[in-house]
This record gives structure tokens, sequence and C-alpha cells, in this order.
């Protein structure tokens, strides 16, 4: 006898759609038949799909910030945010601050995210990889964290050439992934002193001090040196189609780079960043949304296999308050505005309605971009990911026919806003379920805290 039985579903299996009933046993999924009589407890899903649960392999939960304090998504709030979204699994960021370790920051990440009710793991941050601190690799791989993070931009984070190199090398050594935040870090700060000289402020100038040339040529070089090194790399949130021509190119040439990209840059642009006062700034992280023409460029390269996962990048900063988009003050250079929106709920809904309802995509498609392609490239494939046998029972029953309009309420973060906040989706989660549990269902999310477990990589 199962423990739950999901009946009468039309569920994505890998490649096929069926329609069947799905037998989950100690949070497994035991059985995928036409049929399952017995369950102790039995859930229909007559006129609902079934997909595996959504893997969001690229965001930053309750990260520590280098002068103290914490972000204000906490990975309670984050796992709740989630399983509102019909996703069941998160790779977050561990940071190394400048001259930093590394182990010391991973043990406290992991003691707060087992706080939360998500199943997760971690991408370790190099912002410094020539110190000490990269002698504690081996410990960290013995404790299951499967990739490194390298940022090319940002004053606190980036690497330059010699910097990249090293982590590419301690990479490969270790046989760890490495994911890259690519824009060239010094023509974003030419770029940027001179538009402040000149005084453009406001939020809209954060997207024409990184425009995408900016981001193309880091691309370009980020897959040149992984090449020279033998690395296998992945680039974060490609922003639009003449980037993702460079993992084209590459690709082609039979190098292992493999491209990722987000909701934001399908479905915001530019002009959000134009808005009234400081509204832009709601819409404002890195790489910057593009014009309302890139979003088809970043679908044909969905569709051509070049981006082969979307994420979240969920970073959130509130609107208001002390530690939000305004915390160095609401006439302060768009340089001091922090980067990044929040995303997590959102992604699956966006990524379902502007792909599968509008026929861009197929429901295949979908759950490889959302689940089994970041299972994989995440080492967690196919324990998450997919809906197989033995297989984590990670569910979402989703009612494609469902007309929602997007409110931050609906989105269940701890930031207090969305800037996705008054968009017409179609098709919605109705329930999510985690190993099993039932974690939300009609929007209200019920996993306990601290149940979530770590995925070792
Ligand atoms: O603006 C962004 N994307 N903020 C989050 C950090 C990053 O760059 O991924
Ligand atoms: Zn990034
Ligand atoms: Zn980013
Ligand atoms: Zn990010």
């Amino acid at each position: 006898m199962h423990d739950l039985a999901i009946r009468g579903g039309t569920a994505v299996l890998g490649g096929v759609v069926v329609r069947c009933d799905i037998g989950i046993t100690g949070g497994r999924i035991a059985t995928i038949a036409e049929r399952i009589a017995e369950a102790a407890r039995v859930v229909d899903a007559d006129g609902l799909l079934v997909l595996p649960g959504g893997v969001d392999s690229h965001c930053h939960v309750e990260e520590p910030f280098p002068e103290g304090g914490f972000q204000e998504e906490s990975w309670e709030s984050a796992s709740r945010s989630a399983f509102a979204g019909g996703t069941t699994t998160l790779v977050a960021h561990t940071p190394q601050f400048k001259g930093g370790m590394l182990m010391e920051q991973h043990r406290a990440a992991r003691a707060r995210a087992a706080r939360g009710m998500i199943d997760h793991g971690f991408h370790q941050i190099i912002a410094d990889p020539s110190g000490a601190a990269m002698a504690e690799i081996p410990a960290l791989v013995a404790d299951g964290v499967g990739s490194l993070k390298a940022f090319l931009t940002y004053d606190a984070l980036h690497l330059d050439d010699a910097g990249f190199l090293q982590v590419l090398q301690a990479a490969r050594r270790h046989g760890l992934m490495v994911h890259v935040h690519c824009e060239n870090y010094d023509a974003i700060n030419l770029a940027t002193r001179a538009l402040l000289a000149a005084g453009h402020v406001a939020p809209k100038y954060h997207a024409v001090s990184r425009p995408p040339v900016v981001e193309r040529e880091a691309t370009h070089r980020a897959i040149a040196l992984a090449e020279l090194v033998g690395q296998p790399i992945q680039v974060f949130h490609v922003s639009c189609a003449e980037v993702a021509e460079e993992i084209a190119r590459a690709q082609a040439r039979g190098v292992p780079v493999k491209g990722e990209t987000c909701p934001q840059y399908l479905v915001l642009t530019a002009e959000d960043m134009d808005r009234p006062g400081f509204e832009g700034a709601k819409f404002m992280c890195s790489p910057a949304p593009r014009a309302a023409a890139d979003h088809e460029g970043v679908w044909s390269m969905i569709r051509r296999g070049v981006l082969d996962v979307v994420t979240s990048d969920h970073c959130g900063f509130s609107f208001e308050g002390t530690r939000g988009k305004g915390k160095n003050g609401r006439d302060a250079g768009f340089d001091a505005i922090p980067n990044g929106i929040p995303g997590l709920a959102a992604r699956l809904p966006l990524l379902f309605s502007e792909g599968v309802s509008k026929g861009r995509i197929d429901l295949v498609a979908f759950a490889k971009l959302v689940a089994e392609n970041p299972a994989r490239i995440a080492r967690l494939y196919p324990r998450k990911g997919v809906i197989a046998v033995g297989s984590d029972a990670d569910l979402v029953l989703w009612d494609a026919g469902r007309r929602v309009t997007i409110t931050n309420d609906l989105m269940q973060h701890a930031i207090d806003y969305t800037p996705y906040e008054g968009m017409e989706v179609t098709g919605w989660p109705a329930m999510t379920i985690r190993r099993g549990e039932v974690v939300m269902q009609d929007g209200v999310v019920t996993a306990e805290p601290g149940s979530g477990e770590w995925l070792p990589r």
C-alpha cells in the first residue's frame, strides 16, 4: 500500500506526457501506473498537469553582506515562496569575503538553510582565489558542495582574468562545475563614472552603464578561458540573443559551456527602470533587462537549446526600509542601488504562461527548463528534477487553464514588492508536494520549518 497516490493527472515523465497515477512510498515515487488502487491518501489530479517540482539552481537567500547583516529573504520565507510557485529545490550561494575563508561561511550558511522547509544545496562563491581559503575546497567538496561561482563584476566580488583562471583550475582539479556572472567590470565602471559626472543618476542609467556588449565581451572571455583550462562552465542569466550567440558558437566547437536565462529577460525591459521617481529601482538587476524586441531572441535561443535552464536569480531587496533598494538614500546614484529582484514564486507561472500557454514551447520543454536540466547541472538528477520510479516525490499539480493576476501577496516572499505586479498569467500551481508531503495547497503553505534537507552534490 502506498502512502499517497496522485490519481488521474496528466504527467510529464521525462520526454513523454501521459495520463497516469503516481504512487508514493517513503517520500519517493514507487509506482507509475494506469491505475493505483490502494493508498493511505489519495489526491485527485483529474484535469491537472503533474510536473516535476521546480529546481531553482540560481538564487540568493539570506546571504550575509560584507558590511554585516543579511538579505531580507530568510530560508523560511524563501521556502514558502518557492512552494507557492511550484518549486521544491533551491541551490543558493555561500559568500567568500575578500581575504576570508570558506568553511566557516559554509557551515553558517548550512545552519541558516536548515531552518527552512525546502531541500537545498550551495554554490561556493570565490571572491579571493589567491589566499589560504583555496586549501579548504576539499573539505567543501567532502561536505557536498558541487560547484564554484565566479563573478566577473561587482566591487566586492569581481575576479580579473588571473583570478578567474585560478577558479577554473581549482574546479578542474576537484571535479566541480563553475557558474559565471559575465559582465566587464572595468567597462561598467568607466560608463558609470561618466554617467554620474554628467548628472545621470536615475535608475534607468543602470541599463545604460551595462549594455549588451559588456555582457557579450565577458561571456566570450569566460568561455575562452574555460576552453583553455578545459573546464566546463555555465553562463548565468544570459539577457539577450547576442550574448547567447557566443555560447552557441562555443557549443558548435564542442566546448562544454551551458547557458541559463531568467524570466526577467523574457518579460521585463530597460524601460521599466524609467518609471517615475524611484520606482525604476524595482526592476534593477544585473545584467539589466533589455528591449522588448530582445525577448523573442531569448526564446529562440531557448528553443535551439543554447539556453537550457531557466532560474529565478531571486535576490530580493524591498522597496521600502533600511535594508532595501533605497538603503543608500533615494537620491543616491543608480550605482548605489542594490542589484537584484525577487522571483522565486513567479518563475514557473511566468515561464509556463509565456512559454506553454502562448505556444512558444511544449510541456516537455517546460519541465526540462525548470526542473530536469537544472537538476542535471546541479548533479541532483535523477533524485530531483524528474518524475520517475525511485526519484524523490517532488511534484507540482498544475492548473494549466487558471488565469491569475500576479500580486505581491501571492509571491509569499519577505520582499515588499514584485516586479511582476499586475501581470496576467495563464497556468498556476494548485498543489506542491515535497518528498511525498503536501507542502502547498491552493496557496496555503503547511511545511514545518526545519524540514528542508541538505543535498550533497
Ligand atoms: O542583479 C542581480 N542579478 N543580483 C543578484 C546577484 C547576481 O548577480 O546574480
Ligand atoms: Zn549574477
Ligand atoms: Zn545577476
Ligand atoms: Zn545571482
